[in-house]
């Protein structure tokens, strides 16, 4: 009987309730073994203990000590259960001011410990002063522990969970880059399939369009053709330039200088949108392993959609920078972000929210990333979208100066 408090205390902990329920729980059974009206469990969260739990709320509870207040903090410096007497109208006891005692005449406070630290506290109050046995003042030490070993093991299981969270999304990327070798494969195939029926399409019109005269009403006709077909061959070309990058030639390169040779490719670019680029460089050289076409590729990619998302003008940041082992490039534009509905799917071939794009910008730069071991983040960032290239950082550690990358 006397130990039944224990088995009840350590099979909630191994139970599947939530915390908050399994604290509760605990707070009834304290309640039924303790001789008190009502019993409270305080945890500690940024230097305050918190009510989190109780039995017998309709009693008056105060819901935060802050540091150092009332019996509880009391109880915790101690660091052992301390029991209170009092008559109902006093404000304190023993010189110790706790507002959460109006009303009561006997408390115990009793530390929940463990490994070097502070959990919280269990605090017990009854209007009336009630006789605790020996074997009681006892166990509730033996019960502090319960309650401890009950929030380690939530502590744990959370941890458990966060970890397997973690899993499950590396999964996910993981199959997201088996469709993207998959959909490469689909692609490859379409491209053969389809590029030399088109060329000889594009041909026939090309041919009939010399043949009529210029009056003749279905000559726009044969022009749109000839648009859309230039469409699908730009789309076939993206695709055959996917596929012929596969092999990447990785000699040692540097990040920086390579972001400022593809920015320095679309400078008319910048001027005829009225874009204003601001570049923050490493201030020293970054040393990756690259395949310097490849790497300027990835990066053109990016850029060319930066500029169009701000085809009346705005800022391009650039920085880079050698940050927790790797080199990193970081593209901000202020051009409205990325519709965050579509933040999964902008790494998908062929998605596009362009009426004149292919979808195939992401994908090649994100698997030329891929390539070289590295990542390629997207995300938004105030008035527009960021892209972050990731590469291991290939020179000597202590030469490395750690510069922020924004
Ligand atoms: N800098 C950017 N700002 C806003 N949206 C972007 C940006 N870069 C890419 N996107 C979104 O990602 C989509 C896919 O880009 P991409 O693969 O380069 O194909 P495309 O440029 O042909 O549409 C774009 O259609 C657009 O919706
Ligand atoms: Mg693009």
């Amino acid at each position: 009987m006397e130990y039944d408090i224990i088995e009840k205390v350590s099979d909630l902990a191994a139970s599947d309730l939530p915390l908050d329920s399994k604290l509760a729980e605990a707070a009834g059974i304290l309640l039924e073994y303790f001789p008190f009206d009502q019993c409270l469990l305080y945890l500690e969260e940024e230097g305050a203990l918190k009510l989190r739990a109780e039995a017998n709320g309709k009693a008056f509870a105060v819901k935060v000590y802050a540091m150092g207040e009332g019996l509880p903090w009391h109880a915790c410096e101690t660091g052992a259960p301390v029991e209170a007497f009092k008559a109902p109208e006093a404000a304190s006891w023993e010189g110790i001011e706790d507002n959460g005692l109006f009303g009561a005449g006997h408390a115990l406070a009793v530390p929940l410990k463990g490994s070097g630290r502070v959990y919280g506290v269990i605090y017990f109050k009854s209007a009336e002063r009630k006789p605790l046995s020996l074997p009681k003042r006892r166990m509730c030490r033996i019960a502090a522990l319960q309650v401890v070993s009950l929030l380690r093991c939530a502590q744990l299981s959370s941890d458990h969970r966060r970890v397997y969270d973690e899993l499950l999304q590396m999964q996910q990327k993981l199959v997201d880059s088996e469709k993207l070798l998959a959909l490469g494969d689909m692609a490859a195939t379409l491209a053969h399939e389809i590029r030399n029926p088109l060329l000889s399409i594009g041909a026939y019109a090309a041919r009939l369009r010399r043949q009529l005269p210029p009056d003749s009403p279905g000559l726009k006709y044969l022009e749109q053709m000839s648009a859309d077909i230039g469409r699908i061959e730009r789309i076939m070309n993206g695709i055959i330039r996917f596929l012929k990058d596969n092999a990447v030639e990785l000699k040692t390169e540097d990040l920086d200088s390579i972001a400022d040779e593809s920015l320095a490719i679309f400078s008319d670019e910048f001027l005829a949108h009225n874009i204003r680029v601001e570049r923050l460089g490493a201030g020293q050289k970054l040393p990756v392993l690259a395949d310097r076409e490849q790497m300027k590729i990835a990066f053109d990619n990016l850029i060319a959609n930066a500029i169009q998302s701000m085809e009346n003008g705005g800022t391009l940041f650039v920085s880079t920078a050698f940050l927790g082992g790797f080199a990193v490039a970081r593209l901000s534009d202020t051009g409205g972000g990325i519709d965050p509905r579509y933040l999964g799917y902008i790494f998908n071939p062929f998605f596009t929210t362009k009426k004149h794009g292919t979808g195939l910008g992401l994908p090649i730069a994100s698997s030329i990333v891929m390539r070289h071991k590295g990542q390629l983040e997207a995300g938004n960032e105030g008035p527009g979208a960021v892209f972050t290239i990731k590469i291991p950082y290939a020179g000597a550690r202590e030469t490395a100066s750690i510069t922020p990358a924004s």
